[in-house]
This record gives structure tokens, sequence and C-alpha cells, in this order.
């Protein structure tokens, strides 16, 4: 209060001790010749205030004189009481604007009498608020915008939606995301906080800051609500490339770029299984994959004996994923992503199915989730060769008229267990004439060597009876 407007107040002053010698005796009144002059000519008054007091589109209203004392309410408290609520003049000011005069510490949020805890107990009652502060709340004729102190509240129209010139999203990019303002009333969590509006209700997840900081970052996150990529899309844009509102690329420096640094997509399939690469329709890794919570030890069920499979094992051919799994053509294929893990496994090649005995005995292999055991499948030794299909040549090494694999099951994370020499198939089979390990390479040569090493993984574990430098289905 630079400067009080002492006519004015004095006014006051005077009338106040008018009106009691008013009510008095008319003739003091007319004695008092000082108090008179600074009375108002008959016909200018109603009741105790001027005429026009109480039309806002009279110079003489209450609001306008107000705020010639920049609302120097110290007079008014003589007859209308301290709290504003009556007093001796039995007029409340409340009675024709609610929340005015302010009452102490409604700037202060820490009151129980702040702004925002009155308008949080009488919401809808914004509107009063616009009569003094502009139905643009931008000061109106209190010239006290709202904006000063927060700068995006009162919200404005269009604030819920989407295109950037008035939307949420539109002011936010402008400051660069500065959320703090936001946490005010939405709370640190964005779950609500005084406002009782949560940010979660409309993107769940958006703001990042609280889950996409847990352990395992954003991609445990999407792990966890089952890969919401479409949602990701609204605001990072359909390619992921940046948005219209959102600028952000989830192809920037370090982040879903090659080794090149040439962009890919989130949804290329390394982002989340570690290296591929492409082969004919189907997809062999050259590296264990990386299991798609990052665990990498052979241990893990993720990773297990994928790379003995895929690529570095000693005794058969590189396996294709589709060999053990549906591979989907692309991420947002059904049955991928829109399962949790374990991983469905299922034999969909022609190997673990592979028929032998002439085709009259076929395995039917599985997979049980809880024992990580593979069950019945060719490769493990659930075959049997005939003596009555071999060439006539050869029936001479039938001990039985059948030869079989040990039919092995053997535990996806046990290590090397289940590929030892003896695992699958004795050395030699059921239902072979008994030979050393050393001396399989007189008649299978090309497969093993005098050592028992496997020399040729294209000619074991391939489906076909190799001996003699001959191959033959079973
Ligand atoms: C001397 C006592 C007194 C003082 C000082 C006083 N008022 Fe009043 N006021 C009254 C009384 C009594 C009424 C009841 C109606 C009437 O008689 O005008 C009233 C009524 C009002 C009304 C309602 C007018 C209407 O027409 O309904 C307003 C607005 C008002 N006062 C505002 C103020 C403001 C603002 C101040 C301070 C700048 C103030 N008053 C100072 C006594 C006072
Ligand atoms: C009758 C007019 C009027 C109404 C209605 C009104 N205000 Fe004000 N408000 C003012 C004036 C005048 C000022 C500046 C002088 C003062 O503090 O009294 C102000 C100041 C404020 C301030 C700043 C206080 C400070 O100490 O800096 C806030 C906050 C505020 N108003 C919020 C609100 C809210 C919220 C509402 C609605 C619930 C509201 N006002 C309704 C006239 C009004
Ligand atoms: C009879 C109704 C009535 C009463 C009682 C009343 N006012 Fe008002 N006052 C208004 C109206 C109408 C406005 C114009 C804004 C609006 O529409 O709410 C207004 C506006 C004001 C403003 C102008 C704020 C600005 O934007 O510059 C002030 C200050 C104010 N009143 C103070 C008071 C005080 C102090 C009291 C009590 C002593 C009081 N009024 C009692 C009706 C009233
Ligand atoms: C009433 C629903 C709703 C609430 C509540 C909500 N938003 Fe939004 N938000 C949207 C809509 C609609 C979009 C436009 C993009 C989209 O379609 O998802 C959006 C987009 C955004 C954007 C991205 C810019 C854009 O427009 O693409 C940001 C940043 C954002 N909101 C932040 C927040 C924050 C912070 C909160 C909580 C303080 C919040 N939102 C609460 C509906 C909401
Ligand atoms: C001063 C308090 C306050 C601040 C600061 C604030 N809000 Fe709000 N917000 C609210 C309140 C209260 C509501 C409930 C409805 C209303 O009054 O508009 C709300 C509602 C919303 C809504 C839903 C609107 C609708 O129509 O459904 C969105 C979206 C929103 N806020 C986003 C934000 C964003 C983004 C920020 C930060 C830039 C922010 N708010 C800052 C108090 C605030
Ligand atoms: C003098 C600064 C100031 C002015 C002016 C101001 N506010 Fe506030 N207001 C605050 C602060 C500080 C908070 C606490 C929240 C925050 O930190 O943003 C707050 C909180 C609120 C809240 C609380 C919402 C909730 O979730 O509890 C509402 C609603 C609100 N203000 C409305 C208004 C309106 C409407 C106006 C204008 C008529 C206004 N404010 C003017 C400082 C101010
Ligand atoms: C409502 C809009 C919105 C949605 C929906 C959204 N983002 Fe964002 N994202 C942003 C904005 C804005 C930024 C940059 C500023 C920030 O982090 O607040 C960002 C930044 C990021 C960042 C880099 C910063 C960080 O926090 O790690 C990652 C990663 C990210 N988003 C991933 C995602 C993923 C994954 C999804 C889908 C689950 C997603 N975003 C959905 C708006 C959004
Ligand atoms: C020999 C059979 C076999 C082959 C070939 C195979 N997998 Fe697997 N895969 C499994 C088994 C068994 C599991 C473990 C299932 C469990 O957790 O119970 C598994 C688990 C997975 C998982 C889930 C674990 C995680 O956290 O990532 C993914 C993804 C996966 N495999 C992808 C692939 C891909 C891609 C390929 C081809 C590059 C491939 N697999 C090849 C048998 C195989
Ligand atoms: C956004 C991460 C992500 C991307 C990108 C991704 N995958 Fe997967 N993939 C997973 C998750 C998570 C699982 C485990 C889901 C389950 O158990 O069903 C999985 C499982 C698999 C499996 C095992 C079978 C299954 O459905 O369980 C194969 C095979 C596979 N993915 C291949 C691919 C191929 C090929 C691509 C590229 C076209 C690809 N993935 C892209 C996350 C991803
Ligand atoms: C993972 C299971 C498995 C393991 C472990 C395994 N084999 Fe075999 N082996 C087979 C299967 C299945 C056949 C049947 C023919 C085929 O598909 O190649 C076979 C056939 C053979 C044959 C006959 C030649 C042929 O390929 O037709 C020889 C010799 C042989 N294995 C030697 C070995 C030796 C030596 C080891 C240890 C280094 C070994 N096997 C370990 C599965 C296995
Ligand atoms: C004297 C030659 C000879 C020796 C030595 C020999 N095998 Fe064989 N093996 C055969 C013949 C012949 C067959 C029958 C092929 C057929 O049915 O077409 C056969 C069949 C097999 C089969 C089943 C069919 C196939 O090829 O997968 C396996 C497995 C096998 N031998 C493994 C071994 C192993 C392991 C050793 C060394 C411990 C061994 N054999 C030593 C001659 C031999």
């Amino acid at each position: 209060m630079a400067k009080k407007d002492d006519t004015m107040k004095r006014r006051i002053l005077l009338y106040a001790a008018g009106s009691l010698l008013v009510v008095g005796t008319a003739l003091l009144l007319g004695a008092c010749g000082e108090l008179k002059s600074d009375l108002p000519a008959p016909g200018t008054q109603k009741g105790i205030h001027d005429i026009g007091w109480n039309d806002p589109a009279s110079t003489a209203f209450h609001g306008n004189v107000l705020k010639q004392t920049q609302y120097d309410t110290e007079t008014c408290v003589i007859c209308h009481a301290k709290a504003f609520t009556g007093g001796t003049s039995g007029q409340s000011c409340f009675t024709c604007h609610e929340s005015y005069p302010h009452k102490p510490g409604w700037a202060d949020t820490t009151s129980a009498q702040s702004h925002g805890n009155y308008l949080r107990l009488n919401m809808g009652t914004l509107a009063g608020c616009a009569k003094c502060h502009g139905t643009d709340y931008a000061g109106g004729t209190s010239g006290t915008s709202c904006y000063t102190c927060h700068g995006s509240y009162p919200h404005k129209t269009g604030w819920a939606g989407a295109v950037p010139a008035s939307s949420h999203g539109g002011y936010l990019a402008q400051t660069n995301w500065k959320l703090s303002e936001c946490a005010g009333c939405h709370g640190k969590d964005f779950k609500g906080g005084t406002s009782g509006v949560s940010c979660f209700t409309c993107h769940a997840s958006y703001p990042h800051a609280n889950e996409f900081q847990l352990a395992g970052g954003h991609q445990f996150y999407l792990y966890q609500h089952g890969y919401p990529l479409a949602q990701c899309k609204t605001c990072h844009g359909a390619t992921y490339d940046g948005g219209t509102v959102v600028s952000v690329s989830c192809m920037a420096a370090g982040c879903h770029v090659d080794a090149g640094g040439v962009k890919k997509s989130p949804e290329a399939c390394n982002t989340c299984h570690g290296q591929f690469r492409a082969v004919a329709s189907d997809r062999i890794s050259p590296a264990p994959p990386k299991g798609v919570l990052g665990d990498s030890l052979a241990t893990s069920r993720s990773v297990g004996a994928h790379r003995e499979h895929l690529a570095s094992g000693t005794l058969g051919k590189d396996v294709k994923c589709v060999e053990c799994h549906a591979v989907p053509p692309q991420t947002a294929a059904g049955g991928h992503i829109d399962t949790k893990l374990p991983a469905e496994v299922a034999f969909n090649d022609t190997l673990a199915r592979l028929a032998s005995a002439a085709g009259t005995f076929q395995p039917s292999p599985s997979y049980n989730a809880t024992t990580q055991q593979c069950s019945n499948t060719y490769c493990h030794g659930n075959w049997k060769a005939t003596k009555a299909t071999a060439p006539v040549s050869y029936q001479y090494a039938y001990t039985d008229s059948v030869m079989m694999g040990a039919n092995n099951s053997p535990v996806w994370t046990a290590g090397g267990v289940g590929a030892a020499c003896s695992s699958c198939h004795s050395l030699p089979p059921t239902g072979h004439l008994t030979f050393p390990l050393a001396s399989c390479v007189n008649c299978h040569q090309g497969v093993v060597n005098g050592a028992g090493d496997i020399i040729d993984k294209s000619k074991h574990i391939n489906g076909k009876v190799n001996v003699f430098n001959t191959e033959r289905d079973f």
C-alpha cells in the first residue's frame, strides 16, 4: 500500500460518526458544520453509503472506491467486523462475494484458509473468482492474474484435448516438460495430489518419472504392463521418431540405433532379444538371445541352452527358433508380447517330430515349463531304426529287430548334462553290435573321429542314418 486515500478514509469515518448521530438526533447533525460539508448532497446517499456504492457501473461503486486505496479495508471493519461477517452493519461482505475479502492465509498454501483449500472444498466456484479476476483469470478488475503464480491454472478451454495450441501437452512442450509446476496440485507422484486428478487416468505411462526410474527402466515397465506400445506412439510418434507435440524420438543418440548409428525401430527383434540375423524366413542368432528382462546367465531359463542350439553347439546343426517356438512375423503379432513369460515352447519344425522306423514311429515332443524339460523329441533320442527296413547289407549291425535311442528328457538350464555323449543314445545304441567309442569311426566315417568327437555337425542329429559315407532316411 504505497499511498492511502486519506480523503476517502476520513469520509467513511465521518459517515460513521454522522450515522450514530442521526440515530440519536438530527439536531446534532445540523450543528456539526464541518461534518455536514463532508456529507453527500441530498439524493446522493442511500442508507449509509453513497448511491452507486452497490452498482458496479458507478464510479462510487465500493469496488472502485476500494481499488483506489489498493483495497485497504481498514475502515470497513469498523462496521462490517474484522472478519467482514457483518458486525454492527449487519451486512456481511460474503453474502455477495463468497470468497472476498480474502481471508488471512489466502495466498499461503500451508494455511487451512488458502484459496486452494477453499476452492477444493467449494469446487465449481471458480466462476466466483472470475467476477473480479476476469473470465480469462488474467486479472480482471482485481488486477491480480492467477497465472502470475501458477502459469497453467485455471486450466483453459481445450486443456484436456490434443490440439497443441490449447492442450496441456502443448503447454508442457513449451516449458520443456516442466512437470514440477503440475506437481504442486497433481501431486509429486502425479496420482492426483490436492487436485484429485491423476495424470495416469488418461495416459497410464506418463509422467514417466516414477515407474520408469525403477530398476530395469522403461523396458521393465513395458514388460510389466504388457507392452502398451500403441500408447507410447500417441506421444512419441507412429514410427517412434518423435510426435507432433512430443518431439522426443526413441531413436536418438545411443538409443534404438544400430552399431553404425542408423535408426532402427524399438520394435526391431534384437531390441528385446539380443543379436539376430535373418536367415530365409526364419531367424537364428549367433549370440545367445538376451533374456527379455536382461538375464544373460545360462542358468537362467531365459538363456538356458539357447546358444548351444542356435549356433555354437558341437553336436549338431544350428537349430532355428521355429524349431522350438512360434516365431512372430512382426513384434505386434498375436501370441507374442501379449503373453507373459515363460515363453511358449512349441515344436513347429520337422526335426523334433521326425518320424523313424520307416515312418511308423511318430514322436510327440513336449516341453514342461515347470520342470523345464523337453520330452519325447527325436533330437534327444526318441527314435527307432528297424532291421527289417534297413538295407540288407547293413542288417548285420542289428542285435535285435530294432535299434533305439535313449529318449532323454534334458533340463533346459542343466548346462551340458543333456549333451553328454551317451545321453541321447548309448555308445553304440541299444540293439547295435557292441563296439568301443574309438571304433565308431570305422563305419560312421565323416561323422565321428577316432577320439569320438563329432567332426561334421551336418551329419549328426540331422534326421538321417549316416554310415559308410551313405545317408538314408530312418
Ligand atoms: C459506519 C459504518 C460503516 C462503515 C464504516 C462501512 N459500512 Fe458498509 N454498510 C454499513 C451499513 C449499516 C450497511 C447496511 C445497508 C446500508 O445501510 O447501507 C452497509 C452496507 C454495505 C454494502 C451493501 C450495500 C447495499 O446496497 O446492499 C456494501 C457493499 C458495503 N457496506 C461495503 C462497505 C465497504 C467496502 C466499506 C469500507 C470501504 C464499508 N462498507 C464501510 C455500514 C458501514
Ligand atoms: C470480489 C472480488 C474478488 C473475488 C470474487 C475474488 N478475488 Fe481474489 N483478489 C481480489 C483482489 C481485489 C485481489 C488483490 C488485493 C487483495 O489481495 O485483496 C485479489 C487477490 C487474490 C489473490 C492473491 C492474494 C495475495 O495475497 O497475493 C489470490 C490468490 C486470489 N485473489 C484468488 C482468488 C480466488 C481463488 C478466488 C475465487 C475463489 C478469488 N480470488 C475471488 C478480488 C477478488
Ligand atoms: C450487496 C452485495 C455486496 C456486498 C454486501 C459487498 N460487495 Fe463487494 N462487490 C459486489 C459486487 C457485485 C462486486 C463486483 C464483482 C462481482 O460481480 O462479484 C463487488 C466487488 C468488490 C470489490 C472489487 C474487486 C476488484 O475486482 O477490484 C471489492 C474490493 C469489494 N467488492 C469489497 C467488498 C467488501 C470489503 C465488502 C464488505 C465490507 C463488500 N465488498 C460487500 C457486491 C457486494
Ligand atoms: C483427462 C485426460 C488427461 C489427463 C488427466 C491428463 N492428460 Fe495428458 N494428455 C491427454 C491427451 C488426450 C493427450 C494427447 C495425446 C494422446 O492422445 O495421448 C495428452 C498428452 C499429454 C502430453 C504429450 C503432449 C501431446 O499432446 O502429445 C503430455 C506431456 C501430458 N499429456 C502430460 C500430462 C500430465 C503431466 C498430466 C497430469 C498433470 C496429464 N497429462 C493429465 C489427456 C490427459
Ligand atoms: C494450481 C493447481 C493446479 C496446477 C498448478 C495444475 N493443475 Fe491440472 N488441475 C487442477 C485441478 C483443480 C483440476 C480439476 C479440474 C479443474 O479445476 O480444471 C485439474 C485438472 C487437470 C486436467 C484434466 C482436465 C479435464 O478437463 O479433465 C489435466 C489434463 C491437467 N489438470 C493437467 C495439468 C498439467 C499438465 C499441469 C502442469 C502444466 C497442471 N494440470 C497444473 C489443478 C492444477
Ligand atoms: C500469489 C500467488 C497466487 C495467485 C495470484 C493465485 N494462486 Fe492459486 N495457488 C498458489 C499456490 C502457491 C498454490 C499451491 C499449489 C502450487 O504450488 O502450485 C495454489 C493453489 C491453487 C489451487 C489449489 C488446487 C489444489 O489442487 O489444491 C487452486 C485451485 C488455485 N490455486 C486457484 C487459483 C485461482 C483460480 C487463482 C486466480 C483467481 C489463483 N489460484 C491465484 C498461488 C497463487
Ligand atoms: C503423454 C505423452 C507420452 C506418452 C504416452 C509416452 N511418453 Fe515417453 N516421453 C514423453 C515426454 C514429454 C518425454 C520427454 C520429457 C519427460 O521425460 O518428461 C518422454 C521421454 C521418454 C523417454 C526418455 C526419458 C526417460 O524418462 O527415460 C523414454 C525412454 C520414453 N519417453 C519412453 C516411453 C515409452 C516406452 C512409452 C510407452 C509406454 C512412452 N514413453 C509414452 C511423453 C510421453
Ligand atoms: C531348442 C529349442 C529352442 C530354440 C531353438 C530356441 N528356443 Fe527360445 N526357448 C526355449 C526354451 C526351452 C525356453 C525356456 C522356456 C521357459 O522359460 O520355460 C526358451 C525361452 C525363450 C524366450 C523367453 C525367455 C526370455 O526371457 O527371453 C525367448 C524370448 C526365446 N526363447 C526366443 C527364442 C528365439 C528368438 C530363438 C531363435 C533365435 C529361440 N528362442 C530358439 C527353447 C528354444
Ligand atoms: C518389445 C520387445 C520385443 C520385441 C521388439 C520382440 N520381441 Fe519377441 N518376445 C518378447 C517377449 C517379452 C517375449 C516373451 C513373451 C512370451 O513369453 O510369450 C518374446 C518371445 C519371443 C519368442 C518366443 C516365443 C513366444 O512367443 O514366447 C520368439 C521366437 C520371439 N519373441 C521372436 C521375436 C521376433 C522374430 C521379433 C521381431 C519380429 C521379436 N521377437 C521382437 C519381446 C519382444
Ligand atoms: C542331443 C542328443 C545326442 C547326443 C548328445 C549325441 N548324439 Fe549321436 N545321435 C543322435 C541322434 C538323434 C542320432 C540319429 C541320427 C541323426 O539324426 O543324425 C545320432 C546318431 C549318432 C551316430 C550314427 C551316425 C549318424 O549320425 O547317423 C553316431 C556315430 C553318433 N550319434 C555318435 C555320437 C557321439 C560320439 C556322441 C558324443 C560326442 C553323440 N553321438 C552324442 C543324438 C545325439
Ligand atoms: C562295424 C561297423 C559299425 C561300427 C563300428 C559302428 N556302427 Fe553304428 N551302425 C552300423 C550300421 C551298419 C548301422 C545300421 C544302419 C542302418 O540301419 O541303415 C548302424 C547304426 C547305428 C545307429 C543308428 C542309425 C544311425 O545311423 O543313426 C547309431 C546311432 C550308431 N550306429 C551309432 C554307433 C556308434 C556310437 C558307434 C561306436 C560306438 C557305432 N555305431 C559303431 C555300423 C557300425
